[in-house]
C-alpha cells in the first residue's frame, strides 16, 4: 500500500473533501497516515477565507519542501498536492511561490484527482476549472471500513457554492455558483453512513438553506416547486425524508443565511424530532450601516424578528453566529451596535473574526480601512461578551437531564464523550455503555470547554414532549 497523508484546514465541507479525496485515493491503492512523514503523496486541503489562513498553507508548504528532499535522499519520492480554496484562487501561482508542489487542484475538481496525479508524474499540474460537470456523480462510496473509522457522525454536502456575494468573501469565487445535489444522490449516501453506523448527520453547504435539489416527483405546497427536470425540494423536505432513515436520529444543518430561513423550515425546527435545536445563522455585524455595505441583504432588525419566529417554533434552540469586527468604515458607534445584538440575542456560542482584506472581493478597495490596533481592542471586547453568554448557556444546563450521544472514548479512563442535543461537549462515567449509545445525563458541572454528568436515574428522565 502506498501511504496518503491529508490535512485539512478550514470549514467542515473541506473535512468533507478530504474524506472523499481519501475514498479516491483508497482505490488508488492509497492508505491514510496520520503524519506526513513517510507519505508517498501529501495532500493539503486549503483555506483561503482570511489572510492568515492562507500564510498557514505556504509555512506549511516550506516544511514539507523540506521533507520531500529528506525523503528523496532516502530514496523515496514524495508527491505535494494542493487542493482547496487556495489552489482555486491562486492556481499555478501557488507553484511559483512553492516549486515543490507537484499538482494543483481545486474544490471542483477533485474527483479527476487519479488522472491528475498520473500527469503530474511527468509536469506541474493545475487544474482550476468550476464546474462544467457534477463532481459527485463521479466520487466513489466510501467503504464500509473507511466509515466505520470515521465515526458516528457525518457530515454530507448537500449544497455547494454561493451567490450571496457578501462584500468581503472569497467564497463565490473559491467555490463557485450555487449547486444543490439531487436528493436521490444525497439519500444513497446517507443510507450508506447510516447502514455503516452513522446515527448523525449534518447536512453542509457554504449557503445550505438556499437549497434547492431535484426532487422524485412532482410536489406542490410547502418546500416544493417546479424544476425543469421536475420537483423542486427544499431543505426542510429534504430533511423530513433524511430523518425516515433508519438508524439516523439527529440532524444537522450548516452554514445558514438569514435570508433563506424559507417558512417550512422554521416549522421543521418544531415538528421534525430529530432537527436538533441548535442553529448557526451568522448575521455578521449589528449596525445596518454595515450591514447594507457588507451586501448581507438584512437589516439587524430583520435579524432580530427572524430569531424570534424561530424561537417561536422551538423555544429552547441554541443559537451561534459569525462575527466580522472592522468592516472597513465600522465606527464605534457600529460596534456598540453589534454589542447590543449579541447581548439581546445570547448566543450559545459564536465564532468572531478581525476583517482581512481578500483580493479580488468588492470590500478590498474600500477607503476606510479600520486601524489594526482597532480591530484588536474591539476583537477582545465583542469575544468577552461572547464568552460570558457561551459560559451562561452551559451553566444554565448544570441539574437538567439531556439526552446525550456518546461519541468517543473521554479524557480519562473509565468516562465516554458526546454532545448535548444542543452542540455541547459532555463527558461522563460509565462502566454500562459504549459509543453509539444514547443515553440521558444528568447535567452536574459546567467547565469552560465541556459540561460533566452522570447517567440519569429512572425518574430523573423527562418525559417524552418535555426539555429535550
Ligand atoms: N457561508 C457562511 C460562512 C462563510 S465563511 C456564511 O454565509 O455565513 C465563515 C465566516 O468567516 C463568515 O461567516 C465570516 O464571519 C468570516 N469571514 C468571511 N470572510 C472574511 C474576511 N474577509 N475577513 C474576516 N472574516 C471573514
Ligand atoms: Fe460568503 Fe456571504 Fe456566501 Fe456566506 S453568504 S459564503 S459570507 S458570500
Ligand atoms: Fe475556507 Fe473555502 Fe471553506 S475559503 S471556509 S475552505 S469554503
Amino acid at each position: 500500500m502506498k501511504k496518503v497523508h491529508i490535512k485539512s484546514f478550514g470549514c467542515q465541507m473541506n473535512v468533507y473533501d478530504g474524506q472523499r479525496m481519501a475514498d479516491i485515493l483508497s482505490e488508488q491503492g492509497y492508505e491514510e497516515t496520520a503524519t506526513p512523514e513517510g507519505a508517498d503523496l501529501i495532500l493539503l486541503n486549503t483555506c483561503h477565507i482570511r489572510d492568515r489562513a492562507v500564510q498557514k498553507v505556504y509555512t506549511e508548504l516550506g516544511k514539507l519542501r523540506d521533507l520531500k528532499v529528506a525523503q528523496k535522499a532516502n530514496g523515496q519520492h514524495t508527491k505535494i498536492v494542493v487542493a482547496g480554496c487556495v489552489a482555486q484562487a491562486e492556481g499555478a501561482e501557488i507553484q511559483r511561490r512553492q516549486p515543490a508542489v507537484d499538482l494543483v487542484v481545486g474544490p471542483q475538481a477533485y474527483h479527476r484527482l487519479p488522472a491528475l496525479l498520473a500527469e503530474a508524474a511527468s509536469r506541474r499540474t493545475v487544474d482550476t476549472d468550476l464546474p462544467i460537470d457534477d463532481k459527485f456523480g463521479y466520487l466513489p462510496a466510501p467503504t464500509p471500513k473507511a466509515i466505520r473509522q470515521r465515526g458516528i457522525s457525518a457530515f454530507v454536502t448537500v449544497q455547494e457554492g454561493c451567490d450571496k456575494f457578501c462584500a468581503f468573501c472569497v467564497v463565490p469565487y473559491t467555490r463557485g455558483a450555487e449547486f444543490s445535489r439531487p436528493v436521490a444522490q444525497i439519500m444513497t449516501e446517507i443510507e450508506r453512513l447510516a447502514a455503516s453506523g452513522v446515527q448523525d448527520v449534518t447536512l453542509i453547504g457554504q449557503n445550505v438553506n438556499a437549497y434547492h435539489g431535484e426532487g422524485p416527483g412532482h410536489g406542490e405546497g410547502p418546500g416544493h416547486s417546479q424544476g425543469p427536470g421536475g420537483a423542486v425540494w427544499g431543505l426542510a423536505r429534504l430533511m423530513q425524508r433524511v430523518a425516515e432513515v433508519p438508524g439516523i436520529g439527529r440532524i444537522r444543518y450548516t452554514t445558514s443565511h438569514p435570508r433563506d430561513m424559507a417558512d417550512d423550515l422554521i416549522a421543521a425546527h418544531r415538528d421534525l424530532p430529530q432537527l436538533m435545536p441548535f442553529l448557526h445563522l451568522p448575521v455578521q455585524a449589528g449596525s445596518d450601516r454595515i450591514l447594507a455595505a457588507m451586501n448581507r441583504k438584512h437589516t439587524a432588525d430583520e435579524y432580530r424578528r427572524l430569531i424570534e419566529r424561530i424561537r417561536a417554533a422551538r423555544p429552547d434552540i441554541a443559537l451561534s453566529s459569525d462575527f466580522i469586527v472592522g468592516f472597513p468604515g465600522e465606527s464605534d458607534s457600529d460596534f456598540e451596535d453589534t454589542l447590543r445584538l449579541v447581548d439581546e440575542i445570547g448566543f450559545a456560542s459564536s465564532y468572531s473574526f478581525k476583517y482581512s482584506p481578500r483580493p479580488g472581493t468588492p470590500a478590498a478597495d474600500l477607503g476606510e480601512q479600520v486601524a489594526p490596533e482597532v480591530m484588536s481592542e474591539r476583537l477582545l471586547r465583542l469575544q468577552e461578551r461572547i464568552e460570558h453568554h457561551r459560559q451562561a448557556f452551559n451553566h444554565a444546563m448544570v441539574g437538567r437531564t439531556v439526552e446525550v450521544l456518546l461519541e468517543r472514548v473521554g479524557r480519562h479512563p473509565g468516562q465516554l464523550a458526546g454532545k448535548t442535543p444542543y452542540l455541547q461537549a459532555v463527558q461522563i462515567e460509565t462502566e454500562s455503555n459504549q459509543i453509539g449509545d444514547r443515553v440521558q445525563v444528568v447535567i452536574e458541572r459546567a467547565g469552560s470547554n465541556s459540561l460533566f454528568g452522570r447517567k440519569a436515574g429512572p425518574d430523573e428522565v423527562p418525559r417524552k414532549g418535555l426539555a429535550a
